[in-house]
């Protein structure tokens, strides 16, 4: 198949069949929706999320009890227990971190590199992507505003064109609004090793995330997937990706109500920036996991616009593979 020859390299670099990523979502991205992953010719991607490591150690175990087939764990930089989550890693021989929240310096690399493994970040922008390659970044994904969950200000159509074109020859994965085969094999056509999804793999039949959450996304438009509003810069509000709903509402509310209270003196500006903070706290667990879709958080990329149904993996990667393999046969 000429996709599987233009995937040769980045499933080198992971070790999986396909040079494919499944995105970490917290939550979500738990030990049997990386296994199934996996399973299915993938690169499964853990998401450790707020976890400290015994409860990271026993999802790798109980991942690597489903799957022979390797997979990742991707750890938010500023997760207080970043290190002891490294060595765990290390301890069970994981092949890849993939670290999110941040732009990893040269010694937290150096750290991943002596524990046996491959460092992976996120580069934003170009001079941020050559200096990740500079301080020894095994491979590096873009991810577009286009995404769900936490996001960059540029769009995947602006990095592909700012980094990846510039940097052709870079092991560089693309991130953000992917779904179509034919899309994935222009990527690598272009130059990418291959592609990241995560939307997709949230609503799949093999994910474990409550029903409402998945009807709630499979019943979405893409113009519903939105960021915050922010009201004042003084209170910054952090780019997350997820559907409108009353919680997106009642936050809107409560930043007017902290800039109120600020506004009169009454409130402090770091308890204000605090308490608007904890408004989402625990909200995609909520959301993904007990079902509350009125007030969880519902992240979500924009590509729902073209999810409509729940499929299984394996469907979901075979048409990525058909539609690929037809584009290249034209
Ligand atoms: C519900 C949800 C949770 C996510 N959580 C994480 C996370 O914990 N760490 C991370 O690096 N990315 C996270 N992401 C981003 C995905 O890993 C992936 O990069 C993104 O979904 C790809 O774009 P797409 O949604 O357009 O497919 C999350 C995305 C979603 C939808």
């Amino acid at each position: 198949m000429k996709i599987l020859k233009l995937m040769d390299r980045g499933a080198k670099i992971l070790g999986s069949k396909y040079s494919i990523l499944g995105g970490a979502m917290t939550w979500i991205s738990e030990s049997n929706l990386t296994s199934a992953m996996s399973n299915a010719g993938i690169f499964g991607v853990l998401a450790s999320g707020a976890m400290n490591g015994d409860l990271l150690k026993s999802e790798i175990k109980s991942t690597k009890e489903k799957t022979k087939n390797n997979f990742g764990v991707n750890i938010i930089l500023v997760n207080p227990k970043l290190h002891d989550l490294i060595d765990i890693c290390g301890e069970e021989k994981i092949s890849h971190v993939i670290l999110a929240g941040g732009i990893p310096d040269k010694t937290l690399i150096d750290e991943i590199h002596a524990l046996g493994m491959q460092a992976i970040a996120f580069a934003p922008a170009l001079s941020i992507a050559k200096r990740l390659f500079k301080h020894g970044i095994d491979s590096l994904i873009l991810e577009g505003s286009e995404a769900g969950g936490h996001v960059g200000p540029l769009s995947s159509m602006i990095l592909i064109q700012d980094i990846l074109l510039n940097m052709v020859g870079y092991p560089i994965f693309i991130a953000g609004g992917i779904l179509r085969g034919e899309i994935i094999a222009s990527l690598l056509q272009l130059g990418a090793v291959g592609c990241q999804l995560g939307t997709v793999f949230a609503c799949c039949k093999e994910s474990i995330a409550h029903k409402n959450f998945k009807m709630a996304l499979l019943r979405a438009s893409g113009r519903n997937a939105v960021t915050p509003v922010q009201l004042d810069k003084k209170f910054p509000i952090a780019p997350v990706r997820a559907l409108e709903n009353i919680g997106t509402e009642e936050f809107v509310e409560k930043q007017r109500e902290v800039l109120a209270k600020f506004e009169k003196g009454e409130i402090a500006l770091d308890n204000g920036r605090l308490s608007l903070e904890h408004f989402w706290a625990g909200a995609l667990r909520r959301a993904a996991q007990e079902g509350d879709i009125d007030r969880g958080s519902l992240m979500s990329g924009q590509i729902v616009e073209i999810i409509k149904e729940e499929r299984s993996l394996r469907e979901i990667i075979d048409t990525v593979l058909r539609e690929a393999e037809e584009f290249l046969s034209k």
